[in-house]
């Protein structure tokens, strides 16, 4: 009898449990919320996301969007916060993540996100294959990308380079010779900020495609380049060479207080990607006026691109709205609103090109015409641990200079992540 009663009440308890549950849970779905994690918070990007979230808002009244942000270019932050809610278990409704392996090798892999080909039933014939490619895993898509982004570019102050009759450098060598030019006039050549290490990987990468041309640089994350090999290495010291004509303050900056040095006329160039356009904008510069922009030294025909994408975790709180926030991402009115403003192009192969500026349409026509390479330090060229490897390399190599160390240890990397 006793233990009967006993059983009774732990069914009675395990029920009530559970009704808690089945309420929380139904209550945070009929929430009128929508939280949106991203790393944009920089002039240009923030922007671009106010647009997206405009429409979104005037296409569902009375939902309140939550813009969880956490600063830090390339999320060099903001990835380890969302690293620790999804274990935790307390996912945003969506996410910012790059297409390629940062979205395949981690979340996915992971069992943490929904396939959504759903969202792309009526629209698969407006984007690229490429694009569609690299955000799928054993043939569902796992994500919405927003937009492209080129990772290639150097901007330059015109009012400087005008001042001292200078050109924008096509190769390497221009480049040295222009910097030398400015040096003499006392005039920082170049602005880097690498306070998060991602720039300059990202300045690297850059010189890499130089060196090695894209399919030689693109051999890199397949085993066909091997990483000591005299183009590699070649690449490790022009950078270091690079690095000479740098701010010395780099490390206290993120990649917008390097754009803004180049504003002020502190430094004549940065190497950055196209969101520095946005910035650019957003601080009221006119393309080609204030500022003008070209390949990164020596990679002219190559587009070294990247993708921000959103996706949908595994018990997003408010998955009904998250999937109408995916549909605002997909859309061609929300990419036609968000990219202008951020400084990219729209992933869509509809967009309409009178929306974007004179460096946006050279984008566009750049992105169908070059040899696209995917971008290192965004995501899409290697897995996330190999990207650390290769980080943790490139902080040592920033301070210590030494080359071969830094060599030794990109083919240690390689040797971990190829599995050769
Ligand atoms: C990249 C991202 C861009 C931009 C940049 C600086 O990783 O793809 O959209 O936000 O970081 O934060």
């Amino acid at each position: 009898m006793k233990k009967r009663k006993g059983l009774h009440l732990i069914a009675y308890l395990l029920g009530v449990a559970m009704l808690l549950t089945a309420f929380t849970f139904c209550g945070k779905q009929a929430e009128k919320k929508l939280e949106i994690f991203s790393w944009w918070t920089a002039g240009g990007e923030a922007e671009g996301l106010a647009e997206m979230f405009k429409i979104y808002s005037n296409e569902n009244p009375g939902i309140e969007i939550v813009n969880a942000t956490v600063a830090g270019g390339a999320g060099e932050n903001a990835k380890a916060v969302l690293a620790s809610r999804m274990q935790g278990g307390n996912p945003p409704d969506s996410f910012q993540v790059h297409a390629g392996h940062e979205l395949i090798d981690s979340w996915v892999a992971a069992g943490k996100m929904e396939p959504i080909d759903f969202i792309f039933s009526n629209i698969m014939e407006s984007y690229p294959k490429g694009v569609i490619d690299i955000i799928s895993s054993k043939g569902h898509i796992y994500s919405v990308p927003v937009n492209i982004h080129r990772a290639n570019v150097l901007w330059y102050n015109k009012k400087l380079f005008k001042k001292y009759g200078l050109k924008a450098p096509d190769s390497l060598d221009e480049f040295f010779t222009v910097a030398q030019k400015l040096k003499a006039k006392g005039v920082t050549p170049l602005a880097l900020g690498d306070k998060g290490i991602w720039s300059s990987v990202q300045l690297l990468e850059t010189v890499l495609i130089a060196k090695l041309g894209a399919n030689g640089y693109k051999g890199l994350w397949t085993g066909d380049t091997a990483w000591d090999s005299a183009g590699v290495k070649d690449a490790i010291k022009t950078f270091i060479k690079i690095l000479g004509y740098a701010n010395n303050n780099h490390n206290a900056l993120e990649w917008d207080g390097a754009a803004q040095l180049v504003i002020d006329g502190k430094c004549a160039m940065t190497v950055m990607g196209d969101w520095a356009e946005g910035y650019f904008k957003a601080k009221n510069l006119t393309p080609d006026v204030d500022f003008g922009w070209a390949p990164s030294p020596g990679t002219k025909g190559t587009f070294d691109a990247l993708s921000d994408t959103f996706g949908l975790p595994i018990g997003a709180p408010h998955r009904a709205n998250a999937v109408k926030w995916l549909m605002v991402c997909a859309s061609k009115e929300g990419q036609d609103a968000f990219n202008p403003k951020k400084g990219s192009i729209p992933s869509r192969i509809d967009g309409d090109k009178s929306l974007y500026d004179v460096y946006l349409q050279s984008a566009m026509a750049d992105f169908s015409a070059n040899d696209i390479v995917p971008s290192l330090a965004h995501g899409a060229a290697a897995s996330p641990s190999w990207l650390t490897m290769i980080s943790d390399a490139v902080t040592l190599l920033v301070t210590e200079k030494n080359a071969d160390k830094a060599d030794a240890s990109f083919v240690d990397a390689a040797k971990k992540s190829l599995k050769m």
